[in-house]
């Protein structure tokens, strides 16, 4: 098939490298003079773990290219995606559309023979329609279908969750686009991967009914969590002791300092917003938004106890920027509120991030390191606030010779108190009595 996608970040990237990997002909279009350049100088402008080498491959076999020419790429597609951002619209919390409708129009200009529309960005109900519309109003004359295919890859882990998603859902009319869509996704079918044909408005829905459950279960957790520390119990026992129920299930259960990223924070605001337009509040929903808002900066209060209370000339090593491990993705990441925070309150922060240093030097003002070891030097105390595997295997003699103070405080629980405690750290943790030094117990320097 011929396939355009337009919007090549996380998603549209990663969808069209996998969908010409599957053995359709993708072009990939972007608004982004700059990032289409790179991509056909072979560059990368995202870091997505194994993209690199699907993107070689499938652009050395001629079946992916990319190009800032949208016209002529949509005239001869069967197929063309729409994967442009929806972000949160400033002031009112609804997604913001607007890339969304105007992909809708200049694909209307450009439309040749039959062709499905394919609305992969995360959009409210009735989306779909509305683009139908437009692309209707500018073209009465078009052989078009618009139809919903939500995604659900994970970044950090896209490529296998595009190759192996747990299902597919399409939201669309006529049995034309349904064939259509199963041709896309054909080469799923050998590893039997379920394939759930909607409505326009479910597929619409279910998107953001899953991503609002998982914040649910994080955000609930996370209460836990502050009640285990009331009580003097261990949060990860009680989560494994919940997650042991298959009713339940062990994921999206780890304590940590409230969800971030791209997805959940703009999609249960606008999941709220879209139930409140309508009059059937989400009121689940409203207090995962308000408990999950109110939980970053109880973080960086969190800190600052572990510190006696006082921030001022305190200098805070930093681990970890990016939302979670194995992207630079920025967005919505805890470390935007919690770094500013610390700030406020008079502390020098030092920080390292594997991947996210160059868009977190954009986006706040923070002192960055060469690596992690480097951000430790005569500092207050360590935070650790991405779960990056590299900092799961510190060298925690070097760490304690380094620190000023043997002080971590640890909002991933990465880390068992009692190994802390044998290294001679106090450590504070997410829903885990905090542990004070061993002395008598401390591992001798290396
Ligand atoms: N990032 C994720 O993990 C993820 C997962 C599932 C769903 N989604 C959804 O997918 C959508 C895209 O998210 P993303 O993270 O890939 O965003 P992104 O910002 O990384 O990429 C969007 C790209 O679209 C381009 N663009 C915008 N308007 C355009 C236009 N009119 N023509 C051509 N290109 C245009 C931008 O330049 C940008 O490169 C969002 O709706 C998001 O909610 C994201």
């Amino acid at each position: 098939m011929r396939i355009v996608m337009i919007g090549a970040g996380y998603v549209g990237l990663v969808s069209g490298a996998c969908l010409s990997e599957f053995g359709h002909e993708v072009v990939c279009v972007d608004k982004d003079p700059a990032r289409i350049a790179a991509l056909q100088g072979g560059r990368i402008p995202i870091f997505e773990p194994g993209l690199e080498a699907v993107v070689a491959a499938n652009a050395k076999a001629g079946r992916l290219s990319f190009t800032a020419d949208l016209a002529a790429a949509v005239r001869k597609a069967e197929a063309v995606f729409i994967a442009v951002g929806t972000p949160t619209r400033r002031g009112d919390g609804h997604a913001d559309l607007t890339h969304v409708f105007q992909a809708a129009r200049d694909i209307a200009d450009n439309l040749g023979g039959y062709t499905v529309v394919v609305t992969k960005s995360t959009v409210p109900v009735g989306t779909g329609r509305e683009v139908q519309e437009v692309i209707r109003a500018a073209r009465p004359d078009a052989d078009f279908d618009v139809a919903s295919n939500p995604e659900f890859l994970r970044e950090g882990s896209a490529i296998e969750d595009f190759r192996r998603p747990d299902r597919v859902v399409v939201g669309c009319g006529g049995e034309r686009a349904r064939e259509v869509m199963r041709e896309i996704y054909r080469p799923l079918f050998i590893n039997e991967t379920p394939m759930l044909f909607t409505g326009r408005e479910s597929a619409e829905l279910i998107k953001y009914a899953s991503n609002a459950f998982l914040a649910t279960k994080i955000t609930f957790i996370n209460e836990m969590a502050d009640l285990c520390e009331k009580v003097g119990t261990d949060v990860k026992d009680v989560a494994r002791g919940m997650g042991l129920d298959k009713r339940i299930g062990a994921k999206f259960l780890q304590a940590g300092p409230g969800f971030g990223g791209s997805c959940f924070p703009k999609d249960t605001l606008a999941l709220l917003k879209t139930s409140q337009a309508q009059g059937a509040v989400t009121r689940i929903v409203e207090a995962v938004v308000n408990v999950n808002d109110a939980r970053k900066p109880a973080m960086a209060r969190k800190i600052a106890d572990a510190l006696g209370g006082e921030l001022a000339g305190k200098t805070v090593a930093l681990l970890g920027l990016t939302f979670k491990p194995n992207t630079d993705d920025m967005r919505d990441a805890p470390s935007l509120d919690i770094v500013p925070a610390l700030r406020q309150m008079g502390a020098t922060v030092r920080a390292y991030d594997p991947e996210g240093m160059v868009q977190a030097r954009r986006l706040m003002d923070v002192e960055t390191c060469d690596d992690a070891y480097d951000t430790m030097k005569d500092a207050d105390v360590l935070v650790l606030l991405t779960e990056w595997n590299e900092f799961r295997a510190l060298n925690l003699v070097k760490v304690g010779e380094l620190l000023k103070q043997k002080l971590i405080v640890d909002l991933r629980n990465i880390y068992a108190p009692a190994q802390m405690q044998a290294y001679g750290f106090a450590y504070v943790s997410i829903g885990r009595p905090a542990v004070r030094p061993a002395p008598a117990l401390a591992v001798a320097a290396e």
